[in-house]
């Protein structure tokens, strides 16, 4: 087999890349380890920046999420029982952010790729990138007990956190950069109108809580747990009462509870490698970083670098630029590394830390009272949660 872009991983950066390689009559193949369906189940963050929603218009993927998305123009805080909006409209100069599920945006993307007729090997085996250093580039893997090789000009790493691609680069060429948080997220999804309009971060004593949404019918919640704990510590009542307690009295008394449909536990990481390029494979979304979930980044960030190696492989194809194709590691880690700070800080800031003493926790709560005080702060945390501009690229 024979292509120009080689995609590892069939997740929203890999399709997402896929259909705008596609569309510019880049050839590609994506090779998934695991089933659509596989895919489609695993339910993670659900809010898009606008450079997002505009890069799924230009791949032609936007009508659904146009129809049926949730344009938000701002999102609350609540520190201790106290309520702050930080109207992301207004202090961006009118600016929001989309809430729609990436399984959407997922399931969208799949349909597109079916129907413009570009390949995707799904249930592949064994798959291993070659010859990144040298002009003889190649992917293997298995699929139904046959061996496969696929000929490639470039592979794209879009294959997650524990995938092949990241693992196939020598370890002395990588520098790794990595915090590991004592806590995460237990999250359930329930089919239960939504607590508030907009979503609620809380920072309370006994934890952080997040009542986030997928419809007008369909919410998400998460609580902070013991990085030790289980689901199986969590009955839905038990979510239910900590979470009310979480929250400021009176949208406390107003959360409508039902049924879980999903119950999982999430560990918070911030994670960077670089550079994000080896020779002719470049890595792309959770395949070079991952955020804490605080500031919704994570999603985002797999589609700016989208975006970064799409518009460096169309010139590469149209106008020869070479040159180009190193710059991919620099431009993409500048937007990496504020959206890691950022979630950083939000994690940082509405968190309990068990190793904080009185004085940390003094800092914390001033730091706070300072960014939602003062304009400049609303507009510092503003601009961060709709997302930075993307780097032109020339
Ligand atoms: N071979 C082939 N495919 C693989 C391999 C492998 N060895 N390892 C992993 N994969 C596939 C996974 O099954 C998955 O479908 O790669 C895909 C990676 O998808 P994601 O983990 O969703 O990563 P990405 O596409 O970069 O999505 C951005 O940002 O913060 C997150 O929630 C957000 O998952 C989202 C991510
Ligand atoms: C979600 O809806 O899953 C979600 C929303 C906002 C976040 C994280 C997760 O910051």
């Amino acid at each position: 087999m024979k292509t120009q872009v080689a995609i590892i991983g069939a997740g929203p950066s890999g399709l997402l890349l896929g259909q705008l390689l596609h569309n510019a009559g880049i050839d590609n193949v994506i090779i998934e380890r695991q089933s659509p369906d596989y895919v489609l189940g695993r339910i993670r963050a659900g809010v898009l920046e606008q450079g997002m929603v505009e890069l799924l218009r230009q791949a032609g993927v936007g009508q659904r999420m146009d129809r049926e998305g949730l344009v938000h123009g701002g999102f609350e805080l609540a520190l201790d029982g106290r309520q702050v909006h930080i109207d992301l409209n207004t202090l961006t100069g009118g600016k929001t952010v989309m809430v729609y599920g990436q399984t959407e945006v997922t399931r969208d993307l799949m349909a597109a790729r079916r129907e413009a007729g570009a390949q995707t090997i799904y249930q592949a085996g064994d798959v291993v990138p070659h010859g990144m250093k040298s002009a003889e580039t190649f992917v293997t893997f298995e699929k139904d007990g046959q061996a496969w090789r696929l000929d490639c000009d470039y592979i794209a790493g879009c294959d997650g956190f524990h995938g092949v691609a990241r693992q196939s680069i020598p370890a002395d060429c990588l520098k790794v950069f990595e915090r590991v948080y004592p806590f995460g997220w237990l999250g359930i999804l329930a089919d239960t109108p939504p607590v508030h309009e907009e979503l609620v971060y809380a920072r309370h004593e006994r934890g952080f809580a997040l009542c986030s949404m997928r419809s007008a019918t369909r919410t998400r919640y998460y609580l902070q747990v013991p990085t030790s704990d289980h689901v199986d510590n969590w009955s839905d009542q038990r979510f239910w009462d900590e979470l009310k307690l979480r929250l400021p009295q009176d949208l406390a008394n107003k959360l409508i509870t039902g049924p879980s449909i999903e119950k999982s536990i999430a560990p918070l990481r911030s994670f960077v490698v670089e550079p994000m390029q080896y020779g002719r494979l470049f890595l792309v979304g959770d395949a070079a970083h991952i955020v804490p979930p605080t500031g919704a980044k994570g999603l985002n960030l797999a589609a700016s670098d989208v975006s970064t190696l799409f518009n460096i492989l169309l010139k590469v194809y149209r106008e020869d630029r070479l040159d180009l194709l190193e710059k991919y590691s620099e431009i993409c880690l500048r937007r990496v590394w504020k959206a890691e700070r950022f979630s950083w800080w939000m994690t940082s800031m509405l968190h309990r830390f068990d190793d904080q003493d009185a004085f940390d926790q003094r800092i914390v709560e001033s730091e706070l009272e300072y960014f939602i005080g003062s304009e400049a702060g609303r507009k510092t945390i503003a601009e961060n949660y709709v997302g930075l501009p993307y780097e032109t690229i020339e």
